[in-house]
């Protein structure tokens, strides 16, 4: 690739997200229970001898070089603005690490978009990781949480950050707004993630959710005591590995969720058929009015579950907890990278 410096390849890898429990009253200033798990993003890195920056997205069909302000756009063109943001995370770190050079990035993702398992983040992070790697900066978590929140209020406009600190670190944590978290237990266990395939808006869907919380301050106190017990209960629950008692929550959060008036005739669906077919529990995940519920599997399950999801026209996807979170390295001469 013009300008491309022959050699090295960096990478950075970081899986998607579920939110277990506790989304969107996590904006109010409720904790929330939210874990990795094991969806890829990989960003290849190779730095450019010409200092310009290129990005290119495989699942996005996108790839746009940026030159002295100018983009030129390669592929994709209509959907070149939804790089800026990793466009804006390259320049920060190129500010902060003091780099003339610029690099190419290409970025392959596992993880369905606008689907409410973290995929802007998910890339923003691998991004990141990259970066450190292409740049020879010690890899350090802290570093790659925060150039990834600038990416991340580009996309979201106030994200509460429990999307790119759970992607970096990785496990089960317990976060709440301003970045405070505390990492929890994490027993074994399988999710399926159901995909409805519906794409949605997360701004709209959390102003919807914070006006109906705001129309009614009792109604308000009596639903964040609630997300706050239940909270309360998945921290205890995941402490004693008690899976059973952590999939009643789920469904009782669910419910609190469709209160709340974002839930969907789908993410309903899912529910419903989760509980016939006896799974633990299932609630929707993230910002809901589409996207993605999460089921929790009775053990050895989880197969019939996604066959009988996939059966209602829906994409399941059988995940553990990836426990890593980022990573990145170099690759050897034999490591397989889009270049
Ligand atoms: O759409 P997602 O999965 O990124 O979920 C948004 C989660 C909310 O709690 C609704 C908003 C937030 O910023 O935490």
């Amino acid at each position: 690739m013009d300008g491309a410096v022959e050699g090295v390849v960096s990478y950075g890898v970081a899986p998607g997200k579920v939110i277990l429990f506790g989304e969107h009253f996590v904006v109010s200033g409720n904790p929330a229970v939210a874990a990795a798990v094991k969806l890829r993003t990989t960003a290849y890195t190779k730095i450019r001898s010409d200092g310009c920056v290129s990005i290119g997205s495989r699942e996005l069909g996108v790839n746009v070089t940026y030159a002295d302000g100018e983009s030129m756009i390669r592929s994709g063109g209509s959907k070149a603005e939804s790089l800026n943001p990793l466009r804006l995370l390259v320049e920060e770190a190129r500010r902060r690490f003091r780099k003339e050079e610029g690099v190419d990035i290409h970025i392959h993702s596992e993880i369905p978009m606008a689907s409410g398992l973290g995929s802007s983040a998910s890339a923003a992070v691998s991004t990141a990781a990259s970066l450190l790697a292409a740049y020879r900066i010690p890899f350090d978590k802290g570093i790659v949480m925060e150039l990834a929140s600038g990416a991340e209020r580009m996309v979201h406009g106030r994200p509460s950050g429990i999307d790119h600190t759970v992607i970096t670190l990785g496990g089960i944590l317990l976060y709440r707004l301003g970045g405070i978290f505390k990492p929890l237990p994490s027993p074994r266990f399988k999710l399926v993630v159901v995909n409805t395939r519906r794409f949605r808006s997360t701004g709209r869907l959390v102003a919807k959710a914070q006006e109906y919380l705001d129309g009614d301050p009792a109604r308000r106190r009596r639903m964040l005591s609630e997300a706050e017990r239940i909270v309360s209960g998945a921290v205890r629950s995941l402490s004693r590995g008690d899976l059973e008692a952590l999939g009643g929550l789920m469904y009782r959060n669910h419910d609190l969720l469709r209160e709340l008036g974002v839930s969907s005739r789908e993410l309903d669906l899912i529910v419903e058929a989760a509980k016939d077919l006896k799974a633990l529990g299932a609630k929707l995940t993230g910002a809901g009015g589409g996207g993605c519920a999460v089921v929790l599997p009775r053990r050895g399950s989880e197969m019939e579950i996604s066959v009988q999801m996939r059966g209602l026209g829906f994409e399941p996807f059988i995940v553990d907890v990836d426990e890593e979170g980022a990573i990145a390295g170099t690759l050897d001469n034999r490591g397989e990278h889009p270049f």
